[in-house]
């Protein structure tokens, strides 16, 4: 009877009002899986457990509906994205010494879809190496690219691009999915620097060589940019993994402007603290309610989100956590620590033109025009990302660095790189700075395999005031010099036949950085975080003795619990991170499924 009553209440509830609920007394109060935090690895996993049609799933999401939000589907409008709105976290770091001592603010998205609804949807898969070394590492063979191979062919579906170009060469058909969840596509705009820096890639080919596809697990070149768009709007983990087709399923509740604030334990037969609910509250003066789970919790709050909901449950380092009056369940004093992030650095050049896409943020008439024909055709700039292509890159072997510096990890293996670049026609910045006059070209660049470790710690037990976030940017002297490097490969690049008449030369804010002290500074004065933050959770090894959850993703000490998203990697990927968070949870899922196949 309770059974029937809970398929039928919110079949009666989804006709008169959303299929998403924001009210807690209107849901179960007890389910077989509860998910926590509805960014990428929180939708596929509640996607995928309710294929089930027996398993009843929450997903609680601590922000906002995405629906009908322009500034979230356009993708041209994601630069513009900033700390401190409606649908994001508004976290600050503490000041960061190795770029004299700025603080910096974090951004995380906060609403359905998670941070894949703010990011620039730039898809990198990783190269055999940074699986291969997973698998390694971990001693879970299912993490090696032979392996999860198969999952990113599942989660895929390549569609046209925006404009239906012919895209003969700029991609490898044969190593992608066609019929997955998730949209990628190639750019649909074409600008004047595109051509630019495919020539530079014939003219420089040893220094910059051009690879048809980035994504087929030899990442090494200069390749087209794949992008999680459908066409003209953002493929968020919410478009795709929360479409309406799964949101009607019966048995996935969605609950959104919730957040979790404890996961509860008790003492199963073995003696083992068992989690079997979790509490939430919409603000801190709201009341709170508990949701209970049969079989598992997972959470999914990313890599800020799940380390702070562990500590604030009891697993953490002990005496840290007693300091805040919090009963310890599991002492790991991992928890928060290892955390790695890519810094990133937006150098500018002077551009020869009148037509870069810094028209449509100096004039209004330009970007309503932009916006107009985006909306009436499909068309134009608003339906890219920030960059048509990517570069992947490694240093000479023979490099000084690397003889400094003999025991960094500087790649997860040969086939990884080491910096990235990416391409804007026109200024790019991640800078709390104003906007300049006049037209610009920039090279963002990013180092890949960082050696500097940040943390994270409880400010506080109160879940809703925030924790100290230090990313420790640039606080191995590693991470400086391979920047400076970077730097010089980049005006390598700009100096390269088919940028004369274009390049103007360098910018203002670079213009002074020559010597190598002097670009050191202009690093530190400038870098920023390009938001890619892992491993606050990551793996154990095959060492033991370490990590915060084993390679099922379960949560060590404790039993009935896991963790799915970017926190677990134990080492930051080569490129960017959400491709490899889908996959990831594709692989969860299916270890879910497989440990309660027989119940
Ligand atoms: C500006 C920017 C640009 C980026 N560009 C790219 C890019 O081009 N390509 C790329 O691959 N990556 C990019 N990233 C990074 C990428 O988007 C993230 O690494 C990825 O989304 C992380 O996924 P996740 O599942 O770990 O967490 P998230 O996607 O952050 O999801 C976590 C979810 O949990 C919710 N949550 C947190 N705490 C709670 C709680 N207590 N209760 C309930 N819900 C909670 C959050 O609101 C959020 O919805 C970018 C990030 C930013 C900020
Ligand atoms: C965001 O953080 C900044 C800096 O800490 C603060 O000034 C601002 O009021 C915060 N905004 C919101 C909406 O909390
Ligand atoms: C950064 O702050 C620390 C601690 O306050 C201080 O010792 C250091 O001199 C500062 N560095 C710079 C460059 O201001
Ligand atoms: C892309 O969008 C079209 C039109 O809305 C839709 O029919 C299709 O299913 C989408 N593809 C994916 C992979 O989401
Ligand atoms: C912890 O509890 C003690 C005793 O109730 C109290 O004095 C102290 O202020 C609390 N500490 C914190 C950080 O809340
Ligand atoms: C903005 O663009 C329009 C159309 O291209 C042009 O007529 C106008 O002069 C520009 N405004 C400024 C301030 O440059
Ligand atoms: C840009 O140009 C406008 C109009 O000419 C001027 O008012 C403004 O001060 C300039 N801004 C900068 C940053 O130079
Ligand atoms: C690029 O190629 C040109 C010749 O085409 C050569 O003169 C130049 O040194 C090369 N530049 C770099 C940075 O490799
Ligand atoms: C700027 O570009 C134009 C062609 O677009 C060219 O004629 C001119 O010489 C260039 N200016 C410089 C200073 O190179």
């Amino acid at each position: 009877m309770l059974k029937i009553l809970f398929i039928i209440l919110p079949l009666l509830i989804s006709s008169v009002c959303s299929k998403l609920f924001t009210d807690p007394t209107l849901i179960a109060d007890d389910y077989d899986f509860v998910v926590v935090g509805a960014g990428i690895g929180g939708s596929v996993v509640a996607n995928r457990l309710s294929e089930n049609p027996s398993w009843k799933v929450l997903l609680i999401e601590a922000g906002m509906d995405n629906a009908g939000l322009e500034a979230i589907s356009t993708p041209f409008l994601a630069p513009t994205d900033s700390p401190n709105k409606e649908w994001t976290w508004n976290y600050t770091t503490v000041p960061q010494p190795g770029l004299l001592n700025r603080t910096l603010t974090y951004q995380r998205g906060k609403i359905l879809g998670g941070t894949s609804s703010i990011n620039f949807m730039i898809y990198t898969r990783g190269s055999t190496d940074f699986w291969d070394n997973i698998a390694s590492y971990t001693g879970d063979l299912g993490w090696s690219w032979a392996s999860i191979v198969s999952y990113f062919i599942k989660l895929e579906s390549v569609t046209a691009p925006a404009d239906h170009h012919d895209t003969k060469g700029q991609w490898q058909p044969l190593a992608h999915g066609l019929s997955g969840p998730l949209a990628i596509s190639l750019p649909g705009a074409s600008t004047e620097i595109n051509k630019r820096i495919v020539q530079t890639t014939r003219t420089n080919s040893s220094e910059f060589p051009f690879i048809v596809d980035g994504n087929t697990g030899f990442p090494l070149g200069i390749s087209w940019v794949q992008a999680t768009i459908n066409d003209t709007l953002r493929a968020s983990a919410a478009a795709a993994y929360l479409a309406p087709q799964y949101l009607a399923r019966p048995n996935l509740h969605v609950l959104i402007q919730q957040q979790v604030t404890k996961v509860i334990f008790q003492k199963n037969g073995r003696g083992l603290p068992h989690a079997t609910s979790v509490q939430l509250s919409s603000s801190p003066s709201s009341p709170i309610f508990t949701v209970s789970a049969s079989r598992e919790i997972i959470l999914s709050a990313g890599s800020i989100g799940s380390a702070q909901l562990l500590l604030l449950s009891g697993i953490g380092e002990q005496e840290a956590l007693a300091a805040q009056n919090i009963t310890s369940v599991f002492n790991n004093p991992e928890v928060g620590q290892n955390m790695i992030d890519h810094p990133c650095l937006v150098n500018h050049w002077i551009a020869n033109s009148t037509n870069t896409l810094d028209l449509l943020s100096q004039n209004t008439t330009d970007f309503n025009a932009a916006e107009a024909q985006y909306e009436a055709t499909g068309e134009g700039e608003m339906v890219d990302t920030v960059s048509p292509l990517i570069g992947i890159f490694r240093l000479p072997p023979n490099s000084a660095i690397f003889k400094e510096f003999p025991k960094v990890k500087t790649a997860s293996g040969p086939n990884a790189g080491q910096f990235e670049f990416l391409w804007r026609d026109g200024w790019a910045t991640f800078l709390p700075v104003p906007y300049p006059n006049g037209s610009y070209t920039s090279v963002s660049q990013v180092v890949l395999s960082p050696a500097s470790r940040g943390s994270l710690v409880l400010a506080s037990s109160d879940p809703f005031t925030a924790p100290i976030i230090d990313p420790g940017f640039l606080t191995s002297e590693y991470d400086v010099l391979m920047s400076r490097a970077a730097v010089k490969a980049s005006r390598d690049f700009m100096n390269t036949p088919p940028w004369k008449g274009f390049n103007m030369g360098l910018a203002p804010d670079q213009a002074d950085a020559v010597t190598d002290d002097e670009i050191d500074t202009y690093v530190r004065e400038n870098t920023t975080p390009i938001y890619h933050m892992t491993s606050t959770v990551r793996m154990e090894s095959t060492t033991g003795g370490d990590g915060v959850v084993d390679s099922s993703l379960q949560v060590k000490g404790v039993t009935g619990l896991r963790v799915v998203d970017n926190s677990v990697f134990p080492f930051i990927i080569e490129g960017h991170p959400e491709a490899t968070i889908y996959a990831l949870a594709e692989r969860a899922s299916d270890l879910i499924k497989f440990t309660w196949k027989d119940f």
